[in-house]
């Protein structure tokens, strides 16, 4: 499974991207707001420090000025994928960049029939909302397994790419469930590599190397 961050913090995206583990990078409009920054030249940086898939999303509601600003974003660099809203008019847009050659995220999905559509219109990603889902009470990890089976059925090739990720848990349920991608803050990242038992044995293997007074260089 692919690990994407949703983030638009480029000093904590240089930093995490040097584990060599970030395959890609996720934003919105209201982490654009949180940066404070310009979307185009945060987007750049981001697009260089990341090789792989840059999420940009457009902010029209209209098709034809979703296509003219996601020329605008595709323009910026080679990796940028183009993020639209899971509407009626997003999916036109979606259609029109897929002939064009142009990668889309789809985004804001909430049900598999959406994700449905999202496919014939030629979507690279869907982003299924995990945890706005599960904060409504309804299942965010079941959305993914139906996803996954529709895709299957028919051979669609669309990647699901899980948003909306809060915790560890749901980092293993995606990839339990088939998600191709999964876009986690930053600091569910950083959980994924903690155990309270790697620390506890770390330790002890530290205490006792100490005592062999030994030195491997
Ligand atoms: O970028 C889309 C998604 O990951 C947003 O997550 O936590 O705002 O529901 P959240």
């Amino acid at each position: 499974m692919q690990i994407f961050l949703d983030s638009t913090d480029t000093k904590l995206i240089a930093e995490l991207a040097e584990t060599g583990l970030v395959d890609g990078v996720t934003t919105n409009p209201t982490l654009i707001a949180k940066s404070g920054r310009p979307m185009l030249e945060v987007i750049a940086e981001i697009c260089d420090l990341v090789p792989g898939p840059i999420s940009a999303e457009v902010a029209a509601i209209k098709a034809d000025a979703m296509i003219a600003e996601g020329e605008k974003l595709a323009g910026i660099a080679p990796n940028v994928v183009v993020k639209v809203p899971l509407t009626r008019d997003g999916l036109i847009a979606t259609g029109h960049f897929n002939r064009q050659g142009i990668k889309t995220n789809v985004t804001l999905c909430f049900s598999a029939v959406q994700a449905l559509l999202a496919a014939k219109a030629g979507a690279t990603y869907i982003s299924p909302f995990i945890g706005r889902l599960d904060d409504q009470g309804a299942d965010g990890m079941g959305l993914i397994t139906d996803i996954r089976a529709i895709y299957d059925n028919y051979g669609f090739d669309t990647e699901i790419l899980a948003a909306s990720i809060r915790t560890t848990g749901h980092v293993k349920e995606a990839a339990l469930s088939g998600a191709d991608c999964a876009t986690l803050p930053a600091n569910v990242f950083g959980e994924l590599f903690k155990h309270p038992l790697t620390d506890k044995g770390l330790e002890q293997f530290l205490k006792d190397w100490a005592g062999t007074g030994q030195s491997i260089l």
